[in-house]
């Protein structure tokens, strides 16, 4: 390992051997920017955020690459934006035979090959299974030595309330499932009995039984704990998830430090998303209702994490990189009415929202004393796709040349070298859908984000009327397309002149930005959307994985009961 960029940066006393730094990414599930109190909350306590804020760098305008988990976290471990790499749609099921690209180059490889030791702890949410029992998309494929925790994360279903069936069109829907699957299944066992025989239609009848159990159990939703390729709990237990996180996460710290290796651990909380599952002191404690006591229980077990850096006396070499994965949910309300999403501060829209402000900023802070001046604030626009190169240049490597990446290296920002962001453009999606395009330029202090397609909220508000139809909904095209300075404007209400300077000129630059950008996309993976056939594809099913591992556990313990005896 080369740490020149260290020495050029001026960043270590001459002579002193410099050793890489040990990385700890926290990423919080739909945490809004508005929760933080480092982020200008006064009734939320997240005291452990706010002291990686206060020891560390601010990024006040950090912007996630998606308002969706699954195409924010793929952008945030690739460098690249979703759209490159298949994965612009959220994956809803563990059923869904798509994932991450094998042929990405993933920040986790990047570190194993610089000799660190890497670990995923809690959400991963970037694909499981593509064939029969594979997990091919399994994380110990994509660069970490070790993985704990779920191959998508916590939903509300999970819980018990099935609200996301409900929402699909509840019972109803699942009749009318049931019929389509009966009617096919019914039919597949009449003309495979006439040409295979009985055996055939017999499996045909175990097929309806297998919809069946799918979709009322397991299938859509549930909670699938996961400890490197084994299922060890199905539904996970999650009174008591959060300790286990952060028992794995400490333990991992432990080991590593007493082997003397450098080590990144992602702890990807499976909290601030509902179903919100807060356990004691912090049920019932904070003044925000169950999301608060969320937050604050997150912000508690990642102090957890902190308290064991310290004990260890490796906190100073040891860079923290806290985020949320993108905007909080507006959508989310309770039966009491209570907003059980986050909150986004003076931004408006949320989650799901791919161009607006609430959806993507995001409140991100990174500590690392012994390479970072404490105290910093940082107001120029970065990108959760800048980690990975911004880690390349402080363990002095390179990022792959063989392919588009979108981040970049903001480590001369955070050092105090550089001013201004390195990005010209930021580009905003939903799903495959170019939202927005943000545009920094060279000189002066605005930010402009011209928007292509608006959201279709409700009159006055700026949520839609649920989680689905912001799914679902298409949103307005604007014609011509509406220019907001962010800076002055952050909640975008005043409309710029398009046909007007310097408005038209920033325009007409954002639009050959749009072509170049879009020319870059020539080659990349198409999006493979979620639907009811990949539900279907019953042998990609965890169901049938957790089935067929229990019944070879029995035969296992039958064969040594056997042996024994
Ligand atoms: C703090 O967070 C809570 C919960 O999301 C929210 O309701 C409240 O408005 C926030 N307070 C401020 C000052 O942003
Ligand atoms: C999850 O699985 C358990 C047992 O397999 C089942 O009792 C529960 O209803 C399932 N939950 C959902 C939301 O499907
Ligand atoms: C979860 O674990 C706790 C502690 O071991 C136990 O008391 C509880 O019954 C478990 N819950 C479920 C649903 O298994």
């Amino acid at each position: 390992m080369a740490y020149l960029t260290l020495a050029v940066l001026g960043l270590c006393t001459i002579g002193q051997a410099i050793e890489p730094p040990n990385i700890v990414l926290f990423v919080v599930d739909d945490l809004g920017i508005g929760d933080v109190g480092s982020f200008g909350n006064d009734s939320l306590r997240t005291p452990y955020i706010d002291s990686i804020c206060k020891n560390g760098v601010k990024l006040e305008h950090d912007l996630a690459s998606a308002a969706l988990c699954t195409p924010s976290r793929a952008a945030m471990m690739t460098s690249r934006y979703a759209v490159r790499s298949g994965m612009s749609h959220v994956i809803m099921s563990l059923m869904v035979a798509n994932g991450l690209p094998r042929s990405e180059w993933t920040l986790p490889q990047m570190l194993k090959q610089e000799g660190y030791a890497t670990a995923l702890i809690g959400k991963w949410h970037l694909g499981w299974n593509r064939g029969m029992l594979d997990q091919y998309f399994n994380p110990i494929n994509y660069g970490f030595n070790h993985f704990f925790g779920l191959p998508t994360g916590i939903i509300k279903d999970i819980g018990g309330k099935q609200e996301i069936i409900q929402e699909l069109g509840g019972d109803a829907m699942l009749m009318k499932i049931m019929g389509i699957c009966l009617i096919t299944s019914g039919l597949m066992a009449y003309f495979l009995s006439k040409r295979i025989g009985i055996t055939m239609a017999l499996m045909s009848v175990g097929f309806i039984g297998t919809c069946f159990v799918m979709l009322k159990t397991n299938g859509i939703t549930n909670a699938t704990l996961v400890r490197n390729d084994r299922i060890i709990e199905m539904p996970a237990n999650l009174t008591t998830i959060t300790r286990r996180l952060i028992d794995e996460g400490q333990s991992f710290v432990k080991t590593q430090r007493a082997k003397r290796e450098p080590f990144f651990l992602e702890m990807s909380w499976l909290h601030v998303h509902t179903f919100l599952h807060p356990q004691p002191p912090f049920k019932g404690s904070s003044k925000h209702g169950p999301y608060g006591d969320a937050v604050e229980e997150t912000d508690w077990a990642i102090g957890q994490i902190m308290k064991t850096l310290e004990e260890l006396g490796i906190s100073d070499d040891t860079l923290i990189y806290f985020t949320s994965d993108h905007g909080g949910d507006k959508t989310e309300i309770d039966e009491k009415g209570r907003m059980v999403g986050g909150w986004n501060g003076i931004f408006r829209g949320g989650k799901i929202d791919g161009g607006q402000e609430g959806a993507i900023r995001v409140p991100t802070c990174i500590q690392w004393p012994s390479g970072l001046t404490k105290g910093k604030v940082i107001s120029e626009p970065t990108s959760h796709m800048d980690l990975m190169p911004t880690i390349a240049a402080i363990v002095g490597t390179h990022m792959p040349k063989d392919r588009h990446i979108d981040g970049k290296s903001i480590l001369p920002l955070l050092t105090g070298e550089e001013k201004r962001t390195p990005h010209d453009f930021f580009f905003h999606y939903k799903e495959t859908e170019l939202m927005a395009i943000r545009h920094r330029p060279r000189e002066g202090d605005a930010v402009y984000k011209l928007h292509y397609v608006w959201p279709g909220w409700q009159p006055g508000t700026d949520t839609w009327p649920s989680l689905l139809s912001a799914l679902k909904g298409k949103g307005t095209v604007l014609k011509p397309p509406r220019l907001f300075n962010v800076v002055a404007d952050p909640k975008e209400l005043n409309p710029l002149d398009t046909k007007v300077e310097p408005y038209a000129g920033i325009v007409k630059k954002i639009e050959e930005a749009r072509l170049l950008h879009e020319e870059s996309l020539v080659g990349s993976v198409p999006s493979i959307q979620p639907g009811l056939s990949q539900f279907f594809s019953l042998h990609r099913s965890v169901f049938v994985d957790y089935a067929w591992q229990y019944i070879s556990d029995e035969m296992d313990k039958a064969w040594h009961a056997f042996n024994l005896y």
